[in-house]
Formats: structure tokens, sequence, C-alpha cells
């Protein structure tokens, strides 16, 4: 891979819209606004090949970026924003549990949590589900930029307590910001998806 040949692929609401073929997958899930989107622009060089929003729930579609023609890099509408109506609400629910159940080259789901707070109710459940299916979590700690060493180094702690990590789960901050963790976050992403590692800029 080199990140020469980005695109997006589709935005889908439904799998009949979901790329065909076998391209091993990995996508990002976490709460509206905790920077899934600006994580996958500073992944891959590009200021906005995915849209981001200082308002949350501007992800509403389950995007599917191109890397490549190799994989694809999955970016999911966020969940617990409150201000969304509860029918939309149940539609966000029904299409991320038909993605998240039916989809065969998804192998991994990374859960991206604010690095500030305490990871919520949403983030645990997702957690556990990713649990489950996958066996263990990888999970990014965003936004590292807004806290100092030490408030930082305490916050990882909370989350890896209240995500109950094991030894096999995987944590790593990150910053959308300033691109700290990027290579580390690249490392494990090449690993899940048995590709090499593209040339980093
Ligand atoms: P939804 O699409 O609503 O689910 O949100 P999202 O998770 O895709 O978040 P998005 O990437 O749109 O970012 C939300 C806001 O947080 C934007 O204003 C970003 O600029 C900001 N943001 C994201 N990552 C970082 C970061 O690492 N550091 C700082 N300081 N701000 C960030
Ligand atoms: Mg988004």
């Amino acid at each position: 891979m080199n990140l020469n040949n980005l695109s997006i692929e589709v935005s889908a609401v439904s799998p009949k819209q979901y790329p065909t073929g076998n391209r091993p997958e990995i996508a990002f899930a976490g709460r509206s606004n905790v920077g899934k989107s600006s994580f996958l622009n500073k992944m891959v060089g590009r200021k906005s090949l995915a849209r981001t929003s200082g308002k949350p729930g501007k992800t509403a579609q389950i995007n599917f970026f191109n890397i490549d023609g190799q994989v694809f890099f999955v970016d999911l509408p966020g969940y617990g924003y409150a201000a969304v109506s509860k029918a939309e609400q149940q539609r966000w629910g029904a299409m991320m549990d038909t993605y998240l159940n039916m989809r065969k080259q998804l192998r991994q789901v990374v859960l991206l949590v604010d690095s500030r707070h305490k990871p919520s109710k949403d983030d645990i459940q997702m957690a556990e589900w990713i649990r489950y299916r996958f066996g263990y979590l990888i999970i990014v700690a965003t936004k590292i930029d807004k806290l100092s060493a030490k408030q930082l180094e305490g916050n990882l702690q909370l989350i890896a307590d209240t995500l109950k990590f094991t030894e096999d789960d995987i944590l790593l901050p990150f910053s959308a910001e300033t691109g700290s963790g990027k290579e580390d976050c690249w490392e494990v992403v090449c690993d899940t998806l048995e590709v090499e590692m593209p040339q980093l800029r």
C-alpha cells in the first residue's frame, strides 16, 4: 500500500449497497463526535476524505473508503447523539446491527473513545460486543492533544479499567490534531488486515 489511491467507494444504508468482492475491511466505531472521521483522514494523510464536523451526527451512513484497491476502511455513524429523534436512533441501530452482524469481510471493529472521559455505557456495550465477536479489543483514545502527559496517563488507565482490559487488548493514544500515535495505529491496522505497512509521510 502507498496511500496513492484513496476514494470513497460508497455511502451505504443497506447491504445491497455494500461493496462486492472479498477485500478485507476494518471498521471504526464510537460515540458521535469522538473523532472517527478525523482519525481516518489523519491516518491516510487527507484533510477531507471523510467529512468531519464540530456538530455531532455528521456521519449518518456507512462510508466505505477504498484504500489502494486493497482494503476498505469503514467509517461508521456515531452513537449516543441524544438530539436525534427516536425514529432516527432506531434506523441507526438497525443499520449498524445489520452491518456488524452480517459482514463477512469485516476483520475487526476498532473502537474510538475520547481520552478525556470515562467510557460511556454505550462504549462498554460496544466493547463487549467486539470482544465477543473478535476476541480482543483495539481501542483508540482520541484527542490526546487536549490533555497533559500526566492527565493522559491517568485517563488511559481509567479507560483500560472501565473496559476490563486483558493482556490481549490494545490501547492506542491518538491525536488527529498533531498526528501523534499514527504510526502505532497503522502497525496495528496492518497486522489485523495482514497487509504491508504503507510509506507514511
Ligand atoms: P460523527 O460523524 O458525528 O459520528 O463524529 P466523528 O466521530 O466522525 O467526529 P469528527 O471526526 O467529525 O470530529 C468531531 C470534532 O472533534 C471535530 O470538530 C474535530 O475537529 C474534532 N477532533 C477530532 N479529533 C480530534 C483530535 O485528535 N484533537 C482535537 N483537538 N480535536 C479533534
Ligand atoms: Mg464522522
